[in-house]
């Protein structure tokens, strides 16, 4: 799953995925420049890192040995390949590290020192395959851990327009989701599903506000040119203004 993971995500050539990918990191590293340049001790943690795609790029195009980053992973194999890939990644690989955690566990925010400037991520729509039960008090804890100074981020695909955006998402993806069956984009609730147990929810931008308990949040739009006009595939939703 790790690597097919890969396949699916960070080294997918399908052009969507690629800029898609390209203007969500854009976009975050805008975020975390402006706060880790003015906090001494600034910590970049990703909730469901993955094999640390977000965090190895960020840790390249920030160059700064003084941001700490965690990436929180439930999937050991997942956190057997990023460790993989810390070793290979060409900048001091002190400062990065993953943890093995459960995001839905309810004293997650124990986990991390409150007096650093945290910023607290979730990308790729990860928030979708987090039980539903369960959401609300994870985003929570991903607001506790961030505290006043730090700042909460979630991306999440355009649940606006999951009729148009979910297939040109998914079908690049097989290596990952493995297949698409005839009722695989249930779009009344929003969420794609398949026969071997894949499940992502979509979020509104209003769902999502609402999550964040945040209804003045402006969420930037991560744009993808397709057949020659700019469609909206996801959008960054920052718990504040930075
Ligand atoms: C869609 S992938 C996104 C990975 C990464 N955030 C990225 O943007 O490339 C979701 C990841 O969340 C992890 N995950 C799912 N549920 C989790 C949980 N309850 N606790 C920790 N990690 C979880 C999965 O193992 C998977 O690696």
């Amino acid at each position: 799953m790790a690597s097919d993971y890969d396949k699916s995500i960070e080294s997918n050539q399908d052009p969507i995925i690629v800029r898609y990918l390209d203007r969500e990191m854009e976009i975050i590293f805008n975020l975390c420049r402006n706060i880790c340049q003015s906090n001494k001790n600034c910590s970049i943690i990703d909730m469901g890192a993955g094999t640390g795609r977000a965090i190895f790029a960020l840790d390249k195009m920030l160059e700064k040995d003084s941001v700490e980053f965690v990436g929180v992973e439930v999937s050991k194999p997942m956190i057997r390949h990023a460790n993989e890939k810390k070793e290979n990644h060409g900048r001091n690989p002190n400062n990065i590290k993953f943890l093995q955690l459960d995001l839905t566990d309810p004293n997650l925010s124990d986990h991390f020192d409150s007096e650093r400037t945290n910023i607290v991520m979730c990308l790729y729509n990860t928030l979708g395959v987090i039980p539903s039960e369960k959401r609300q008090s994870f985003v929570d804890n991903m607001r506790k851990i961030a505290g006043t100074e730090g700042l909460v981020i979630i991306t999440a695909f355009n649940g606006d327009d999951f009729g148009f955006v979910a297939p040109r998402l998914y079908r690049p993806m097989m290596p990952m989701i493995r297949k698409i069956d005839d009722d695989s984009f249930d779009e009344e609730n929003r969420v794609f599903h398949n026969s071997l147990g894949f499940r992502s929810q979509w979020f509104t931008k209003t769902q999502l506000k609402s999550i964040l308990h945040s209804k003045n949040v402006r969420p930037i739009p991560i744009e993808v040119k397709v057949e020659g006009k700019i469609q909206t595939f996801g959008n960054v939703f920052p718990s504040k203004e930075v």
